[in-house]
């Protein structure tokens, strides 16, 4: 067997004999066969074009998507294979972003266990859920880095820093593909939205781009290149105008940066309707010019807009094109598919998914991601945890019993939520005890989703009359004000993040602060769990409610690893991958900025605004746990380092509390001065432990040219400065312990 690294650790068939038999089939297929490997055809309702059946019985389909359905992946399969002049198989492809069927945290929650097993290990599941099923291939990870929580999609990544956001990336395509893209357990990776789609201008969805190369390189791309490196099958180009040029159209990203410079060898997928869509965007001059510009910029699939079929026999018959500049295209595709063995085992077995869909651990993967998921962001007088023998517990809020907003945004279709709720969660946890219910006034967009027309079983319902949300708030008051212990959950919908969700206020929605304000005027003990997929401004209960727990959008086991934390059965260790905002106007917000010219803190040109503190409210990497830790005896192991050397960073890590707990410590450096600016700080290393009380474990991170280096402006590449640098290690991004060495050349 050949051991080739490229899309995994082994692969079952040699490079040659893939190379051979790709040789092989372009040699017996048609022009119209082989455009057909770049089309994917929609197999939902909403989806133009000719029907999925007869597009695939011409060879005019590579690929199918929105549909989940064994039985006729297998009839179309076969169709494909025994119709078609070809034979050739089909990829069928889903959007299966955190969880098939048992619904994992979602992605940015997944980011804060700062732990990448934790993606890693939920992805796996999440692919022999999917495969089981009959997909091939899965549009994730989605690894656009965001800096401005307005911006929906934030819920989908990994948060804001692209240190952090590689580590995710790559842990995500190794859950996902495993080592061996023919394992019949896994699935193909796809790394989107290729790239700058989370820099949309004020965080509005889909709106156009605007980065410098600085930027690209240092932030945006290197999630991208850790997928490559990790061997990420394939790619999606994203919506938006990249400085002007549509991602999908952009031969830049996807010649120079994907292929020539990282040796990308599998194939970009464009995202839905994109290369037609194109023409809107006021690039493409029609749909021909829209095909022509995505194939001759190295888009190899069109997601169902249909330009390439329609157009590449008239592109290649008027020589804009050349059959040749096709089939490089062909290529990958055909070589994915004989990779994973299609040609073999082109079918589903349909009996197989309900089996796999019983499996006991699938659902204890997620309730460990849950809990490794969640952030304490604050826990005045160790509030938490609670004691099981409180008597009369009430669980408060909009989102107490919402099984969707539990599971999270980006359900594959189809899925109906099936979580445990925090309600069910706490009750379970408390059989004894006295739980009661009430969600106060009803929380929902102002505009509504057009997502919600896709959900399976979906009837909207009226908006409350405002004396049905005043009755609801004063039930919920007297619901707490008959109970020992007060459990609020608030925050935000599944279909107030995600995509076309973005928002301009970072506020809780709806009255809920109002209500969380009332209750606790009755002066109970509360706790308040949030669950949401974005940073949100909790500026008052940050003021006023001791313990707040963020739990995000925590998946199928979401109540049960809630109640879990509440009740200490685990000990809460996640950190924040994206700081909080004190107001949705603060974004973009970051905490690996440049210094100004002013020193920070000066009283002369601070503070920045006159109406508040621009800081976050929580910054980036914060999270408490119900033990103490103190980081010592921080050493770097040599004071000066020569350029392109390598150098170690070592501190111990003690576990000063009373109870074992996880702790992360987090490594950023400052580079004094150098042919660029350089951010305050940047994450450059990081590792969650587990300590026992008074343990104390020794972290070592290594810095070499990679964490030392950047992509300079002035210089116009990759560089390394001679120069002095701080670095710090601690808890969070506020880090206090401190050492310094140089970099000589
Ligand atoms: C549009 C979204 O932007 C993308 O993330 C998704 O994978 C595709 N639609 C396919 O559903």
């Amino acid at each position: 067997m050949n051991k080739a690294r490229k899309f995994g650790r082994t692969t079952s068939i040699s490079e040659a004999e893939v190379a051979q038999r790709v040789d092989a089939l372009l040699a017996k297929m048609s022009l119209a066969e082989k455009v057909g490997q770049l089309n994917q055809v929609g197999g939902a309702e909403f989806a133009p074009g000719p029907r999925a059946e007869d597009q695939i019985r011409a060879g005019g389909a590579g690929s199918v998507l929105w549909l989940n359905d064994t039985k006729k992946f297998n009839e179309l399969q076969k169709i494909a294979v025994e119709e078609s002049p070809s034979g050739i198989p089909l990829l069928f492809a889903l959007d299966v972003i955190h969880g098939y069927h048992t619904i994992f945290p979602v992605p940015l929650a997944m980011a804060a266990s700062w732990d990448p097993s934790v993606p890693e290990k939920s992805q796996t599941v999440a692919a022999r859920e999917a495969r089981a099923a009959g997909l091939h291939w899965t549009f994730g990870p989605m690894i656009d880095i965001c800096r401005d929580a307005r911006w929906g999609r934030i819920v989908e990544g990994a948060g804001e820093d692209p240190y952090l956001g590689a580590a995710m990336a790559a842990a995500q395509v190794r859950g996902f593909q495993g080592d061996d893209l023919a394992d019949p357990e896994r699935v193909l990776a796809c790394a989107k939205h290729f790239a700058g789609y989370g820099y949309s201008d004020a965080g509005r969805d889909y709106d156009p781009v605007f980065l410098s190369e600085t930027q690209l390189r240092n932030t945006v791309l290197p999630p991208f290149k850790a997928a490559v490196d990790a061997g990420v099958a394939t790619f999606m180009s994203a919506y938006m105008d990249l400085n002007d040029v549509p991602a999908s159209g952009n031969r830049w990203l996807m010649r120079q940066v994907l292929r020539e410079e990282w040796g990308f060898e599998g194939f970009v997928v464009s995202d839905a309707f994109a290369v037609g869509n194109m023409v809107i965007q006021g690039h493409a001059k029609d749909r021909r010019d829209a095909a022509l510009r995505g194939l001759k910029a190295g888009l190899n699939m069109d997601m169902s807009s249909y330009t390439y079929t329609e157009n590449a026999a008239d592109l290649v018959a008027k020589g804009d094109l050349s059959e040749a500049e096709v089939e490089e295209l062909v290529r990958p595709i055909l070589a994915l598919k004989l990779r994973m063995g299609l040609f073999e085992r082109p079918y589903a077995d349909e009996g197989l998914l309900e089996q796999v869909l019983a499996r006991p651990d699938h659902r204890e993967v997620s309730r460990w991601a849950a809990q490794r998921s969640m952030v304490l962001l604050k826990n005045e007088g160790g509030l938490l945890p609670l004691q099981k023998d409180i008597q009369k517990v009430a669980v408060i809020g909009p989102l107490a019993d919402n099984k969707s907003a539990t599971e999270g945004s980006w359900m594959v279709f189809g899925h109906q939520p099936a979580a445990v709720t925090v309600l069910a969660g706490v009750r379970a946890k408390l059989p004894n005890a006295e739980v009661t219910y009430a969600p106060g006034p009803e929380i929902r967009r102002d505009i509504p989703s057009w997502f919600e027309s896709m959900m399976a079983g979906y009837s909207p319902k009226p908006p409350e009359t405002p004396e049905e949300a005043d009755a609801a708030f004063q039930a919920a008051v007297e619901t707490a004000r008959a109970a020992d212990q007060v459990i609020m959950v608030l925050g935000e919908t599944d279909l107030m993040s995600g995509e076309a969700a973005s928002r301009a206020s970072l506020d809780l929605p709806g009255r809920q602060e109002e209500l969380l304000q009332a209750v606790a005027a009755l002066g109970k003990p509360v706790v308040l769990v949030l669950l949401n997929g974005r940073p949100l401004s909790v500026n008052w209960a940050a003021g006023h409610i001791p313990a707040i727990l963020e739990a995000w959008e925590p998946g199928s086991e979401g109540g049960n690893a809630v109640a879990d934390i509440l009740f200490g059965d685990a000990v809460p260790g996640g950190k924040l991958p994206v700081g909080f905002p004190r107001k949705g106007s603060h974004a973009p917000l970051y905490y690996a900025r440049n210094t100004t010219h002013s020193p920070e803190g000066s009283p002369m040109y601070n503070p920045r605004y006159w109406d508040g503190l621009p800081t976050p409210l929580y910054p980036f990497g914060h999270g408490l746990s119900y033990t103490t830790f103190e980081f010592s005896n921080l050493k770097v192991s040599m004071p000066q380092v020569k350029l392109g050397g390598s150098m170690t960073v070592s501190v111990d890590v003690t576990n000063t509390g009373k109870v074992p707990g996880d702790e992360v410590a987090q490594l950023y450096i400052h580079q004094r001065w150098g042919a660029d600016t350089r951010p305050m700080r940047e994450l450059k290393g990081f590792e969650r432990l587990t300590l026992q009380p008074g343990e104390t474990k020794t972290v070592t991170f290594e810095l070499g040219p990679a964490e030392l280096g950047y992509w300079s402006t002035n210089a116009s590449q990759w560089t390394q400065d001679a120069a002095a640098f701080d670095l710090w290690v601690g808890a969070d991004s506020l880090a206090t312990l401190q050492a310094e060495f140089e970099v000589v050349g």
